[in-house]
This record gives C-alpha cells, sequence and structure tokens, in this order.
C-alpha cells in the first residue's frame, strides 16, 4: 500500500514528526508530496495534489493531509469524487472513518491535536479496514443522486 502524505507550513511540523513514525513501524511505501519546508503555501493546492495522485491507484492507496485545524484540507479534498477525507481528532473516530465509511484520507489538525495524539489516530487509521456489508451500500450512496 501507498501512503500519500502532505501538508501546508502549519501542518509541516507534524508531517515530518508522523513521516518518521510512519517509516519505523508500518509497511507502507510512503510518499511525501511536500511542502519542503514550513514557508507559507496554500493548503488547497496540497489538498489536489495529494488527491489526484491518489486516485491514479485509488484501490493501493491512502493518504494523510494535515493543516492548521483540519478543515480546509478536508473541504478540498472531499471535492475529487472518489476521495473520502475524514477529519478525526481522536482514534475512535479514524478507527470508525475506515470501519463504516472507508475512508481513504486522514486529514488532522497539527493545532488541534498534539503529536502524540496524532500518532495515535494515524495508527487506528492504518489499522482499520472496512466493515463492507450494509456500509458499502452507505458509502455508495455518498456519490449518488438522492431522489
Ligand atoms: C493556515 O493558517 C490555516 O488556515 C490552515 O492551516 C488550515 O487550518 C485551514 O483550514
Amino acid at each position: 500500500m501507498k501512503l500519500l502524505v502532505a501538508s501546508d507550513h502549519a501542518g509541516y511540523p507534524l508531517k515530518e514528526a508522523l513521516l518518521q513514525e510512519i517509516g519505523s513501524q508500518h509497511a507502507y511505501q510512503v510518499e511525501d508530496l511536500g511542502p519542503p519546508n514550513a514557508q507559507p503555501v496554500d493548503y488547497p493546492d496540497y489538498a489536489h495534489a495529494l488527491s489526484v495522485r491518489l486516485l491514479q491507484d485509488a484501490e493501493n492507496s491512502l493518504g494523510v493531509l494535515i493543516c492548521g485545524t483540519g478543515i480546509g484540507m478536508s473541504m478540498a479534498a472531499n471535492r475529487h469524487h472518489g476521495v473520502r477525507a475524514a477529519l478525526c481528532t481522536d482514534p475512535y473516530m479514524a478507527t470508525m472513518a475506515r470501519m463504516h465509511n472507508n475512508a481513504n484520507v486522514l486529514c488532522l489538525g497539527a493545532r488541534i491535536v498534539g503529536q502524540g495524539l496524532a500518532q495515535a489516530i494515524l495508527a487506528a487509521f492504518l489499522e482499520g479496514r472496512f466493515d463492507g456489508g450494509r456500509h458499502a451500500t452507505r458509502v455508495a450512496k455518498i456519490d449518488n443522486k438522492q431522489p
């Protein structure tokens, strides 16, 4: 599995910390999509770039987007059909985002969660598995127009 990771300037320090953590503890092929430093950037640029990249190999990819609150990243990423970005502030949300919503992008707010909590949220997201069944029907309806 590929794990794509990106942030804006507010999320940059947490991105760097999580990249070290992921590298040592998880069997993912990690790709850092930037930014390379904490100079101010616009979060939608990174959310869109990661989303486009993820959708090129959606079956085998997960993403992590980090900004100050996680809100802007989740808004931008969810504009892409096929991206299911979940803003999570605790590990339970991350587990359920995978189990029930088949989330493929985790959004984190670096100004909301500390590094230790972010690591726990990420671990729950990476370990989570989609339950399928009735949840697959519901997830399909996310993309379908309702009558
Ligand atoms: C940057 O100041 C901040 O607006 C951004 O990181 C994010 O929180 C947006 O949702």
